[in-house]
């Protein structure tokens, strides 16, 4: 039966896949007119598949689990060794319900409160600098909020360094060579500051707020009862710190996209209202960051005629859902009208994974991500006024995982609003 189903040929797609980047699943179902095929990454066999019906099986817990999904290279960058991505059962359970319960809507509006504050006097200081790459400057900023509103202890000249590893960390998820060991080294400067952190609290050396992420991990217990060890909960804190600064990626793709639809800027301006959000759920969609997402099969089933075997990799194309053109009119235009009428459907819109946060494994963090998102396009449709140089790239390539634009999106001139 699995002979029907698409093969490529290749004696090996790694190649092809850093080649085409976040086109690579999409490129090749369009190809074969299928929503999965077999391939062979670094050496082994993989099932890519693409598309909503293929975002449900996904995240059936029944059919799919993490261990053994993430390679070691992802989890010494991105994620850290052992982290809530790879777990699966209990474990997996008893640690999202404490990102669930942290990124509840109270501690949503924690964030976007100290983001409305915080880049609202980065606009001070914006008005007497030449020029300010958006990308960066955010990255510090969110450095700054996702530590004060974790309760970790960060002195001003701190930021701009621990947003660098914070970036470095994000930055290295698709790369090979001097990149990747940037990744590295960055996660284990990260590693030892947060650990160390924990420690000071755990031995009573240092404050922290009850019910903040930092005392939240540092006194957190498995469903067997154990403690984690101060490694193990620097990990998993880092798991709140690292994707708040990586919303200034959105946040760059944000000023894009209103730099590129002025008529979009003008209904931000004019309508306010529902079009914040959509505006950002727009950017979510159409603009990339997280290219596609993977699993092993728990219990052989049979899907599509393919006959899925446990233990087989498979890795659901986030990018391509977004851009199914069975799904959206019209996939590679930027609208944000099309979220109008929007149904919620948890398994066609995944920028941020599919399915329930509460019961699989979609990021708990996208309630904070669209309120700092909205806050950011308030002060840059509302609060300032500012020139975007022509002589920067404002291109993203689609094949650098994962990618923004080349310049980070330069502003000057940038003044308040009175
Ligand atoms: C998981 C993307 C922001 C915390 C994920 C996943 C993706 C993702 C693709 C994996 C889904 C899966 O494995 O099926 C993003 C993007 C963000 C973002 C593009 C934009 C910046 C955030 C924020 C937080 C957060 C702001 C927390 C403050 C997490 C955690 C997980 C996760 C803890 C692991 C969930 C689990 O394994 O159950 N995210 N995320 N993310 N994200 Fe986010």
């Amino acid at each position: 039966m699995n002979s029907e189903v698409p093969k490529d040929h290749s004696l090996d797609n790694s190649l092809a896949l850093m080649q085409e980047g976040y086109e690579f699943i999409g490129n090749r179902c369009k190809k074969y007119g299928a929503d999965l095929f077999e391939a062979r990454l670094l050496g082994q066999k993989v099932v890519c598949m693409t598309g909503e019906e293929a975002a449900r099986i996904f995240y059936d817990n029944e059919k799919f689990q993490r261990k053994g999904a993430a390679p070691k290279r992802v989890q010494k960058t991105l994620f850290g060794v052992n982290a809530v991505q790879t777990k699966d059962g209990a474990v997996h359970q008893g640690r999202k319900m404490l990102f669930m319960a942290l990124l509840s809507p109270d501690g949503v509006d924690e964030v976007r409160k100290q983001a409305e504050t915080y880049f609202r006097e980065a606009a001070t200081r914006w008005e007497t600098m030449d020029k300010v790459v958006l990308f960066e400057e955010a990255a510090k900023i969110l450095c700054k909020i996702a530590c004060e509103w974790a309760g970790v202890p960060l002195k001003d000249d701190e930021a701009k360094k621990n947003a660098e590893d914070f970036t470095a960390m994000i930055d290295a998820f698709g790369a090979v060579g001097p990149r990747h060991w940037k990744g590295r080294r960055a996660r284990a400067r990260a590693e030892e500051w947060i650990t160390e952190v924990i420690e000071k609290v755990r031995a009573g050396e240092l404050a922290a707020r009850e019910g903040s992420a930092l005392h939240s991990w540092a006194v957190y217990r498995e469903p067997d009862g154990e403690p984690l060890d101060a490694k193990m909960a620097a990990v998993e804190l880092i798991n709140v710190l690292r994707p708040i600064v990586a919303i200034a990626t959105f946040i760059s793709f944000s000023a894009l996209a209103l730099h590129e639809h002025p008529e979009c800027k003008e209904k931000l301006r004019t309508e306010g209202g529902e079009y914040r959000e959509w505006f950002a759920e727009e950017v979510r969609r159409f603009y990339p960051f997280g290219p596609f997402v993977g699993a092993r099969v728990k219990n052989t089933f049979t899907w599509q005629n393919y006959n899925f075997e446990e233990g087989q990799l498979v890795l659901l194309d986030m990018y391509g859902t977004n851009h199914d053109y069975r799904l959206w009119e019209f996939p590679d235009q930027f609208h944000p009208e099309r979220f109008r009428d929007w149904d919620g459907n948890l398994f066609k819109f995944i920028p941020q994974g599919g399915g329930d946060p509460a019961k699989g494994h979609r990021c708990p963090g996208e309630g904070v991500t669209v309120e700092v998102m909205k806050v950011c396009q308030d002060l840059l449709v509302n609060g300032i006024t500012y020139d975007v140089p022509e002589d920067q790239d404002l291109s993203y390539s689609l094949v650098r995982m994962p990618t923004r634009p080349e310049s980070g999106f330069i502003m000057a001139n940038i003044k308040r609003v009175k």
